[in-house]
């Protein structure tokens, strides 16, 4: 089939891959010229594991191609998603500027009957505004083309998202029309040949269900930063008790992880969102909000202990911290909404300096940072750091921000000869303390047996 991805972002890219990958032509158009110029000669602008070489196939194999002209990627389909961007607005809701742009564009330059599938995550109702905008811009035309639209959200992990989009869990399909439901079905059959996927709904409920995702796996990280101050005041151990109720088929092992509270571009804004999306028909989402709530706060624990350490976030002022990862999770570069972010706006408002070290994240991370705080300040308050080694050097502390794979078993020793405090902040419970102890190094996690919270409240 002739496929059309508008937007070559994280999703969109991934998703013309894919498509590309198992046969069909597929044209990736955006409007930013630096991207579109660099994957059109055989880069990839963003760090996604194994995503490189399945572009550089297909591009190679003709059936992927890159493009800033809406002529041509309107032209050459008759299915188009929109993978579009739509970032927070200052209230939270999502901003559906560049979906409702897009469908502007189609509604201007198509030619022939279209399906126009949305991948992007929108609040409910977007669909039928996408309707009545395309068909819009056809009256203005004076032209009758008939078109279809469709809700088609995508659930893609970054750091595994070829393999997800790949092996889907699910996919949700809001159609409202059979012929509509009939070309998603073939379209997606390579991905669904083990069992069946596919699963057929109206299209609000598709956009619904995004927003129900994110919620929902939002509030289970909550629930246990929550839970993990609860252990650490009560001398238990949030890893054991993780363990303990992940075995639990009901409640399964995923997103149970206590941690530094969750970032990323998805999840905050999602969160935000559904709240604005339920507030405007005058409903008061109370779990979700305490959801949040729990996080804004979990996103400043670190920053906190470390001023406890120090005895005072004013005793920070010269102090030197160390950060392993920036990212909001391993496997990505993506620093939207990322924990590290909070954190590091904390330490140096404190007058602390930062060394941070990100496998592939630092260079996002500065261009953010200099954006905040001007080229000078930056230079003068961040290393970026090209190892971890070199991150650690001269530093006070090190805290583990992203659990990085080579974060996971480092040399102890050398970190207790080489940092000044002698003391790991470890931000995803990843170290044994009894190492730790070992090799002469105090260590603080989330919600473990003896964290400082736990000793205070057990003499
Ligand atoms: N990133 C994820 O993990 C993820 C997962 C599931 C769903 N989503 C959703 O998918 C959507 C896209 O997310 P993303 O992370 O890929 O965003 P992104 O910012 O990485 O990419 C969006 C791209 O769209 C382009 N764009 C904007 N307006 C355009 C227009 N009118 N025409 C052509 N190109 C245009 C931008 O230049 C950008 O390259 C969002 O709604 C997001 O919530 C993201």
């Amino acid at each position: 089939m002739n496929i059309t991805i508008i937007g070559a972002g994280y999703v969109g890219l991934v998703v013309a891959t894919c498509f590309a990958d198992v046969g069909n032509e597929v044209v990736c158009h955006d409007l930013d010229d630096d991207k579109i110029a660099r994957l059109s000669r055989g880069e990839v602008p963003i760090h996604e594991p194994n995503l490189a070489p399945v572009v550089t196939r297909n591009r190679l194999a003709g059936r992927l191609r890159f493009t800033t002209s809406d002529a041509l990627a309107i032209g050459h389909a008759g299915i188009i998603f929109l993978a579009v961007g739509t970032p927070p607005e200052g209230d939270g809701s999502a901003d559906i500027d560049h979906v409702l742009a897009a469908a502007r564009s189609i509604g201007r330059l198509m030619e022939r009957p279209l399906l126009i599938v949305n991948k992007s995550t929108v609040p409910v109702g977007t669909a039928d505004q996408v309707r009545a905008t395309v068909a819009a811009a056809l009256a203005g035309r004076g032209v009758d083309i008939p078109f279809d639209v469709v809700s088609n959200p995508e659930f893609l992990k970054e750091g595994m998202a070829l393999q997800d989009f790949m092996k889907p869990d699910r996919i949700i399909v809001g159609a409202e029309s059979a012929h509509a439901l009939g070309v998603m079905r073939q379209l997606y059959a390579p991905f669904s040949r083990n069992h069946e996927k596919f699963v057929a709904m109206g299209t609000r409920s598709a956009e619904l269900t995004k927003y129900a995702a994110n919620a929902m796996l939002a509030t289970r990280i909550s629930f246990m930063n929550e839970l993990a101050h609860l252990a650490g005041q009560l001398g238990a151990d949030i890893e054991a008790v993780r363990l303990g109720i992940g075995a639990d088929p009901r409640i399964g092992r995923q997103f149970l992880s206590a941690g530094i509270g969750y970032g990323g571009s998805c999840l905050p804004k999602d969160v935000r969102a559904l709240i604005r999306i339920a507030a405007r028909h005058g409903q008061h989402l109370r779990i979700l909000r305490a959801t949040q709530e729990v996080n804004d706060a979990q996103q400043h624990l670190l920053f906190e202990r470390l001023a406890s350490y120090f005895n005072g976030a004013s005793a920070l002022r010269g102090r030197s911290i160390a950060l392993w990862g920036l990212a909001f999770k391993p496997d990505t570069d993506d620093m939207r909404d990322a924990p590290s972010l909070v954190l590091i706006r904390a330490l140096l408002a404190a007058g602390a300096t930062v060394r941070a070290y990100d496998p592939v994240a630092s260079g996002q991370a500065r261009r953010l940072l200099v954006a905040e705080h001007g080229e000078a300040r930056c230079a003068a308050s961040v290393l970026f750091a090209s190892s971890a080694q070199e991150a650690v050097e001269q530093a006070d502390v090190l805290v583990l921000v992203t659990e990085w794979q080579e974060f996971r078993s480092p040399d102890f020793r050398y970190l207790a000869s080489t940092l000044r405090a002698k003391a790991v902040f470890d931000g995803r419970n990843i170290y044994d303390r009894a190492v730790l102890d070992a090799a002469g190094l105090y260590y603080e996690g989330i919600g473990r047996t003896d964290d400082r919270q736990g000793r205070a409240a057990h003499p």
